[in-house]
């Protein structure tokens, strides 16, 4: 039987926090229906943040109300602090997600702190999440490089995913926040990595910047990764790092891994209307 890849679908969220004009909630809920429909286990949905620092997920909470919750489905959330986490449980949030930088300037500009206070941050999230039977994921930034420092050593990498595992999170996500990352590059951050936390237990987050994002993801599989997250049609980026492109698109991912005899679960067509859907709306955004 073909081995099985999970992706992880972050274009709700990932995609959506970056578009200039604000997609209406109705689209949203929209769109993770439709990406329900086409078998992603999980979908990143939005972002309980400050709607002062990010006004496109302002709407958080209507967005978890409104979608039509497909069984099985992980509906994961971005919780920075105990505010952002207690709104996620209110909502329902099957996981939710606590992102910590590798770059402690890109971690001011962000979550406007240190690396250290945003741990101080997290821990009580973790402590309530898991007491109440939810899931955290970690997220590392900038992974390769920083828009404001440039290159990132491989040993800062691996002290923040390993912090963020001994914490309590169940997986550790490593953003190429900027697209920054080649094969080799990509290879040197996981092999330090591997020194703190298995393969098992990391997800590629991959931003294309370079056009490297599919060249990164196979070096990554080869050795050993099985999570990768992306974003429908290729949105994304991070309104604090200035310049960073959309994520992975996902159906160049799911050809990728189907190309290389690895299962996915999600229906190609479906994928494919989801896109034409959520590429639609915001072309007609665009034009205004
Ligand atoms: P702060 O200004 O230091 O926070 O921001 P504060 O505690 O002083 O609060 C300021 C105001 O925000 C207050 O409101 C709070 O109530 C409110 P006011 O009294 O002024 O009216 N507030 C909140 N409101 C709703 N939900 C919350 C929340 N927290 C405070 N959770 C903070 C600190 C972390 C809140 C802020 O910096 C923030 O929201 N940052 C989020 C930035 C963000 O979402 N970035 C994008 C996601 S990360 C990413 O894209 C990278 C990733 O994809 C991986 C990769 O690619 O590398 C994950
Ligand atoms: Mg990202």
């Amino acid at each position: 039987m073909a081995e099985f890849v999970t992706i992880y679908e972050v274009g709700p969220r990932d995609g959506l926090q970056n578009e200039k004009e604000i997609v209406p909630t109705a689209d949203k809920i929209a769109l993770i229906d439709l990406l329900s429909e086409a078998g992603f286990a999980k979908i990143e949905v939005t972002s309980f943040v400050s709607p002062k620092w990010v006004p496109q997920m302002a709407d958080a909470a209507e967005v978890m109300a409104g979608i039509r919750r497909r069984p099985g489905v992980t509906y994961g959330v971005l919780t920075p602090n105990m505010k952002g986490f207690e709104a996620a449980l209110a909502a329902g949030a099957d996981e939710v997600a606590i992102f910590a930088s590798a770059s402690e300037t890109f971690s001011q500009k962000n979550i406007n702190c240190s690396i250290e206070e945003s741990f101080a941050r997290f821990a009580p999230v973790l402590e309530a999440a898991l007491a109440a039977g939810v899931p955290v994921r970690g997220y590392v930034s900038c992974v390769v490089a920083c828009p404001y420092e440039g290159a990132i050593a491989p040993a800062a990498v691996r002290a923040v995913a390993e912090r963020l595992m001994d914490a309590g999170c169940h997986e550790v996500s490593l953003g190429d926040t900027i697209g920054a990352g080649a094969p080799e590059t990509i290879a040197a951050m996981l092999e330090a990595v591997f020194q703190a936390v298995p393969a098992e237990r990391l997800a590629g987050h991959y931003h294309d910047t370079g056009n490297r994002a599919l060249a990164n993801v196979e070096a990554s599989l080869e050795l050993g990764l099985r999570t990768f997250d992306s974003a429908v049609g290729g949105l994304g980026g991070c309104p604090y790092a200035p310049g960073a492109k959309g994520n992975v698109a996902t159906g160049a991912l799911v050809d990728l891994l189907q190309a290389r005899g690895f299962e996915t679960g999600i229906d190609r067509a479906k994928l494919a209307v989801a896109e034409a859907f959520m590429m639609g709306r915001i072309a007609r955004l665009s034009a205004g």
